[in-house]
């Protein structure tokens, strides 16, 4: 499933619409470039989830923390981290938190620990705006895409991925 925001509005709007979908150990992963509106959409996710709290780039933090009623959502940016040291961070209890909800950007260096059903979003800048791909890896993550993709049809926004990606 495919999109495109014309606004940052509209960026937190999607992220809220899929936050209100995600529950504990739900895994989204946000691919781009700096820029691309990772940290845009995830406080749209994080609202979306239910969290008031303030969201902002994990850059420096590596992992911040988001509590609302239900879930617990870890925002972490592995930009500056190599593989052998995401023991540090605490990705292995993230991830196995059943309250948990992780959204990671730049997140290739975690991928031993992510579970293979998992939400892959894909974030590019395009003329007037910015793209973004959804792409599900497993049932689950299938299902959430689903959901999104029957409401933003009901909205008259939907639009099929060219490519065959699972909606
Ligand atoms: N559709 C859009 N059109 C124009 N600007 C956008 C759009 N979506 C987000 N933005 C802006 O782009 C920037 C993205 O920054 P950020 O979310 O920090 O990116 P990243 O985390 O990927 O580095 C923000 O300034 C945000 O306001
Ligand atoms: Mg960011």
């Amino acid at each position: 499933m495919v999109v495109t925001t014309k606004s940052e509005a509209q960026t937190l709007s999607w992220g809220r619409r899929l936050g209100r979908l995600l529950k504990g150990w739900d895994v989204v992963c946000l691919h781009g470039e700096l820029g691309s509106g990772k940290t845009t959409l995830t406080r749209g996710l994080a609202r979306g989830a239910g969290s008031r709290s303030r969201v902002a780039s994990p850059t420096f933090s590596l992992a911040r923390v988001y509590r609302g009623p239900r879930w617990i959502i870890y925002h972490l940016d592995l930009y500056r981290v190599a593989a052998n040291q995401t023991r540090d961070i605490g990705l292995e209890e993230f991830v196995s938190d059943p309250r948990g909800i992780c959204i990671v950007e730049w997140p290739q260096a975690g991928t031993a620990y992510y579970p293979k059903d998992r939400l892959e979003v894909h974030l590019s800048h395009v003329a007037g705006g910015r793209k973004l791909r959804f792409a599900a890896k497993g049932p689950r993550s299938r299902e959430i895409l689903r959901h999104m993709h029957r409401a933003a049809l009901l909205r008259g926004q939907g639009k099929e991925m060219p490519d065959g990606v699972s909606t």
